[in-house]
């Protein structure tokens, strides 16, 4: 089997996997993933692209969000020895997928090879910038979380350092949660760069909700 073959599968995989997401997990997300990781490793010289590839297709078929972990992981691993792989590259794909996922910051600790790190670099772009932003309301309006919830200790200081423990949930709670975190957890200097421009965006696009939110005349 060549490496087209491979990737035909894997993406079929994904397609059927992902086809009816509404969660902002669609096959669009997993298509600009495997657009931005493969531009990344141009840009930074990593040559290992069935990899990187074949992780960025995958990646979100384990996601303790969508899925059953174990029954997912489970069904990828079968999924994996259908492309004829070493067992070394079967267990880097697994790896990475396992691991790249923010999951609350908790894997953050976690050393991915360079591989790793492009694609989830490549996923945390897409997590930010105007596409974060609309996966973020599209994810918000799936599991019924409102855009925003107001109370008064709220309004006091916007800045990425609020401290949001007490807020309640809602899409605008994520940015700093976990978005407005991103810019500095990138890996490579490509995905630096453009979390730069994708971050800046962000602040302007909560600037002006807030503004219009709290609309004073
Ligand atoms: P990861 O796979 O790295 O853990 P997620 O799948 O949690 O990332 O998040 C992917 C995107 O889904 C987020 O960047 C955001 O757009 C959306 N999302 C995830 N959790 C929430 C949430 N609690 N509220 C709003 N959007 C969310
Ligand atoms: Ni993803």
């Amino acid at each position: 089997m060549n490496n087209d073959e491979r990737l035909s599968l894997a993406y079929d995989y994904m397609h059927y996997f992902h086809k009816n997401d509404a969660t902002g997990h669609d096959v669009a997300h997993v298509n600009r993933v495997l657009q931005l990781a493969t531009y990344v490793a141009e840009q930074e010289d990593v040559h290992d692209l069935l990899i990187i590839q074949l992780a960025s297709l995958l990646h979100d078929t384990v996601d303790h969000k969508l899925t059953n972990v174990d029954e997912a992981i489970q069904r990828l691993k079968e999924f994996l020895q259908k492309l004829s792989l070493s067992e070394k590259q079967e267990a880097h794909i697994l790896n990475i997928i396992q691991y790249m996922s923010y999951n609350n910051g908790k894997n953050n600790n976690i050393d991915l090879s360079i591989e790793g790190q492009i694609v989830r670099d490549a996923d945390r772009l897409d997590a930010i910038g105007a596409i974060g932003i609309a996966r973020t309301f599209q994810f918000a309006g799936h599991f019924r979380e409102p855009m925003w919830v107001e109370n008064d200790s709220q309004r006091i200081d916007h800045n990425a350092t609020t401290n949001y423990d007490d807020w309640s949930p809602s899409a605008v709670k994520h940015f700093y949660e976990k978005l407005f975190k991103l810019k500095d957890l990138m890996h490579t200097t490509t995905a630096k760069q453009l979390a730069e421009q994708r971050h800046q965006f962000m602040k302007l696009y909560i600037n002006q909700f807030f503004d219009e939110w709290y609309f004073e005349g």
